[in-house]
């Protein structure tokens, strides 16, 4: 997957987690979608995506691959999905039903990569910041031993043969040290101009939290201010009497 990107072309990847939206990134021409466990913490209101479920993703792949139908869609395992090899490969299974095309795991899960790769199920690995296991949000890598860490792990999964890593939160120098040095395609948020690709949470690009503003998250849309003016509008007219009229009654 993604052969002919690394060096030529910037990879565009969205999280989706439904039907309709799915159907807008494929029309606006994205070129990976990802169903990512951040759907706890968007969709479902959990307080990290700690809480998500196997159930609960399965239950979105499967709509956002109803909505997009030409463009690959990637899994993020969830949390305790892929505790050991056997765990995910019958989950990544679960996953390829579903409408998925290859899965995403954190961290330096060697065994299980090596395993899902062996059943030639493509793996996209996520380096830096670790949703899954970090106790806050923040920056990783600053320091010298931890970039080290960082960039030994990313060669790691690199050498294991994943066809792209997420970094996430990391100083921009990391990111473009372990992107000149791994045949992976690496896919940055939070983590700088220098990776083959960018990731966004969909929602945090359309500005649908206001109060939910990091300092990597550019909003192309506010799409909070449009939706609360619409149902205003809505709501006044309602109240008013104006909604419906003649044009929007049946005679
Ligand atoms: O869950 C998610 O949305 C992610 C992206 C932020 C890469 O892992």
């Amino acid at each position: 997957m993604l052969e002919g990107f690394k060096g030529n072309k910037k990879v565009v990847m969205l999280t989706a987690y439904g039907y309709q939206m799915a159907k807008l990134l494929e029309a606006a021409g994205v070129d990976l979608l990802l169903v990512g466990d951040s759907l706890g913490m968007v969709v479902l209101g959990y307080p990290s995506t700690k809480q998500v479920t196997m159930e609960e993703m399965l239950h979105h792949t499967r709509a956002v691959a109803r909505g997009a139908k030409n463009t690959p869609i990637i899994a993020d395992m969830p949390i305790g999905s892929y505790d050991d090899p056997q765990l995910a490969l019958k989950n990544a299974r679960r996953f390829m039903e579903a409408g998925a095309v290859g899965m995403k795991v954190e961290g330096r899960v060697e065994e299980v990569i090596r395993a899902l790769i062996f059943e030639s199920i493509p793996v996209m690995g996520h380096m830096g910041l670790l949703p899954q296991t970090a106790d806050r949000h923040a920056l990783v890598g600053r320091n010298s031993d931890d970039a080290e860490r960082i960039f030994r792990d990313a060669m790691a999964i690199d050498k294991l043969g994943v066809f792209s890593m997420v970094l996430e939160c990391i100083p921009e120098q990391l990111a473009k040290r372990i992107t000149e040095n791994v045949s992976s395609v690496t896919i940055g948020i939070g983590a700088g101009k220098y990776c083959d690709g960018q990731v966004l949470v969909v929602n945090d690009l359309l500005g649908m939290d206001e109060s939910f503003k990091p300092k990597y998250v550019k909003t192309y849309a506010n799409l909070s201010e449009t939706i609360k003016k619409a149902v205003m509008g809505f709501k006044r007219e309602v109240e008013s009497g104006d909604f419906p009229d003649d044009t929007h009654s049946f005679h």
